[in-house]
């Protein structure tokens, strides 16, 4: 069997890839696995150091929007696990053009690629964002897609042309919504990571608005087990929610954090909302959990002071990424 990865050299992409070949999906055990990832300023490879050596793996650099490139990794997919995007909203907010082009136009060239050859199963990545925003309750997956940042805008564009190759083509297909995910390698440009890293450094944090914004948090691994299972198991053209359980605001957040580092409250900068910030995001798991047994396994205070730790121990990391090297 052979898996190609997008985006493998990502936050959530890198997780997968280094789970999949330490023998945590018995059922992938013996696949060989393609990463394509650009390296743009958020894919590096030392996310894939502890499994370089696996020959097992195989890691082309190139563009999911270069069809030729694609074409090329296509061949011989029997699954495909689509990370791969542009992914942190306030860049989307700055300026939307590389959002639309990789996440729209990139996935479309992937479908059509693997189309072409003949996949048995395309997962596509997506996000709980794209539903918007919901004050009380939580979403089904038949929620009707309301985007509000060029980010989430952009995702639902490639669910819509992924639910559209099933519908048209009949291309095995399977679309996953999860919710924030937190863990290991995760670039500091995203809340935890950026907290963590400016507290170790002795520098505030920003906190967005009244704080009051609030985020279920997922650990990557419990995620990339999700998207395991749909892989496996998923129905095709059914699209599946991927949720942690642990719903804060982050101002909620944010204490923890200091606690975890243990700075105090005069560590918080008070910023300007973020433009069209989304009050709260909460999807409802339980397709996931009653089809495909999913449930979340990391504990948030456990996984977070993990991460906390990680990011501790692995300076050599985040630093050239943060500050460039
Ligand atoms: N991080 C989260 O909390 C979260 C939440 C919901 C959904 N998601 C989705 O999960 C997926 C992975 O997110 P992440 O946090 O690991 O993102 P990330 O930004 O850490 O990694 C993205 C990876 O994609 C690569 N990439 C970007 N453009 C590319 C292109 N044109 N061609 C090939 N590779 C390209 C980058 O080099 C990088 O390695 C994304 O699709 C994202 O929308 C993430």
């Amino acid at each position: 069997m052979q898996v190609l990865v997008t985006g493998g050299a990502g936050f959530i992409g890198s997780h997968y890839v280094r789970s999949l070949l330490r023998g945590g999906y018995p059922a992938f055990a013996d696949a060989d696995v393609v990463v394509l990832d650009l390296l743009t300023y958020a894919g590096t490879r030392t996310n894939l150091a502890p499994v370089a050596d696996d020959p097992r793996l195989r890691f082309v650099q190139g563009d999911i929007r270069d069809a030729d490139a694609v074409a090329r990794v296509m061949a011989g997919t029997d699954v495909v696990v689509h990370f791969a995007a542009e992914s942190h909203v306030d860049r989307s907010i700055a300026g939307a053009a590389d959002f639309v082009s990789t996440n729209v136009v990139g996935t479309q060239v992937l479908l059509q690629a693997a189309l072409q050859s003949g996949v048995s199963r395309f997962v596509h990545v997506s996000t709980d964002e794209v539903y918007g925003s919901i004050d009380e309750g939580s979403w089904p997956e038949t929620h009707p897609l309301e985007p509000n940042s060029p980010y989430s805008a952009s995702k639902a564009g490639s669910d819509l042309l992924v639910r559209s190759f099933h519908r048209t083509h009949g291309l095995p297909v399977c679309i996953t919504r999860c919710s924030n995910n937190y863990g290991p390698h995760q670039f500091p440009e995203k809340v935890i990571p950026l907290f963590v890293t400016n507290l170790l450094d002795g520098k505030k944090v920003p906190l967005y608005g009244d704080g009051l914004n609030v985020r279920d948090w997922l650990h990557v691994d419990d995620h990339c087990r999700g998207i395991q299972l749909v892989a496996e198991k998923g129905r095709d053209g059914e699209v599946y929610n991927i949720g942690g359980g642990t719903e804060l605001t982050n101002s909620e957040l944010t204490m923890r954090l200091l606690e975890a580092v243990g700075a105090d409250g005069s560590m918080v900068e008070r910023v300007a909302d973020r433009l069209g910030h989304d009050r709260r995001y909460s999807v409802d798991w339980s397709k996931i959990a009653d089809e495909l047994g999913y449930a979340p396994r990391v504990p948030f205070d456990e996984g977070l002071a993990a991460t906390v730790a990680w990011y501790r121990e692995h300076r050599a990391w985040w630093e050239p990424l943060k500050y460039g090297s």
